[in-house]
């Protein structure tokens, strides 16, 4: 039995969507979920539904039992950082509760001298995690994976196309953004292969880009002009806060920025074409499909 977590999420579902792509039968793969009411597209596909939290030890251990592999899609806790890395570890001592045998997890791709970047605290948290489960004796994979393409429309905003403008303070630093989907179906490659346990993978794509290329295919694709500006971070976030964007966001849009400023996601890694069998979706495939 494959357990996924955090399966009425965008991740989780889609690894469910690849394991059954590829050939593993529905009575074979259970699904985590926090809410039920949720899950009927889950139940559809012949998919078992089981009902925890991650904050709730009980409930991952009766969830976890008869389950041999399991998916940690990492949490999405927004009060704080350090909530997910509390939630993280429950799962995996829950996993060894039940027996689990290998579990893998969805980390992000980290650098050396992460701890100066915008995104330490991130980085600690998935780090934190990372060596629990290393802890743990189960069997573990650790999928670092790279920052989302899908990420890109949210940075450069929904309404690129008609200002023709991206304010961004990413300076000229490069990311190598990879579609969640194919993420999703790396993590079913891995439960679905052999040859897994005690490894650890940057799952990035093939080439890095800055937002100046970015806004270069933006601008092929739509076919007019299309200026980016890196402005300081005070100034891109007076700018936010004069547009009304709340000081939840305009953080968030700082932070990445920042980290891509600084090169923390400039990661190339030939794992994930690997295991794709083919090369990753670039970001100009993606902007063409999105814009
Ligand atoms: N690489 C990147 O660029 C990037 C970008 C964004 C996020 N991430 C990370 O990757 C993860 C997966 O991405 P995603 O796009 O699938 O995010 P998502 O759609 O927000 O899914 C997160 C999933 O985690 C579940 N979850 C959160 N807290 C939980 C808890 N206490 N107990 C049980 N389940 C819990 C959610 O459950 P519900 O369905 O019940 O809400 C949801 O299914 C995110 O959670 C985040 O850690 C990575």
């Amino acid at each position: 039995m494959i357990l996924v977590t955090g399966a009425t999420g965008q991740f989780g579902s889609k690894a469910i969507d690849h394991l059954l792509n590829k050939g593993v039968r529905p009575a074979e793969i259970s699904a985590l979920v926090r809410d039920v009411a949720n899950a009927a597209d889950l139940k559809s596909k012949g998919v078992e539904v089981k009902v925890g939290d991650y904050t709730d030890y009980d409930s991952l251990v009766k969830a976890f039992q008869g389950v041999e592999k399991l998916l940690l899609v990492s949490s999405n806790d927004r009060q704080a950082v350090e909530n997910r890395t509390a939630q993280h570890i429950n799962v995996i001592k829950a996993a060894k509760a039940a027996n689990v045998k290998h579990l893998v997890y969805t980390s992000f791709v980290r650098k050396a001298n992460f701890e100066d970047s915008a995104i330490a605290a991130f980085q600690h948290s998935h780090g934190a995690t990372e060596a629990c489960l290393i802890a743990s004796g189960l069997d573990y994979t650790i999928l670092q994976n790279c920052i989302y393409l899908e990420m890109i429309p949210v940075f450069a905003g929904e309404k690129v196309a008609e200002t023709g403008t991206i304010l961004f303070p990413a300076a000229e630093g490069k990311a190598s953004y990879v579609l969640r989907e194919e993420l999703a179906e790396a993590a079913a490659h891995v439960l679905t292969t052999e040859g897994h346990e005690q490894q650890i993978y940057s799952l990035t794509n093939s080439t890095s880009v800055s937002f100046t290329e970015i806004a270069k295919a933006i601008a092929d694709h739509l076919g007019k002009e299309v200026n980016y500006q890196s402005l300081t971070v005070e100034q891109f976030e007076a700018k936010m806060k004069a547009f009304g964007v709340p000081d939840l966001y305009i953080g968030m849009f700082s932070m990445w920025a920042t980290a891509q400023a600084q090169g923390t996601m400039d990661v190339v890694d030939d794992t994930l074409e690997r295991f794709l069998g083919r090369k990753p979706t670039t970001m100009s495939r993606f902007i063409a499909q999105v814009y």
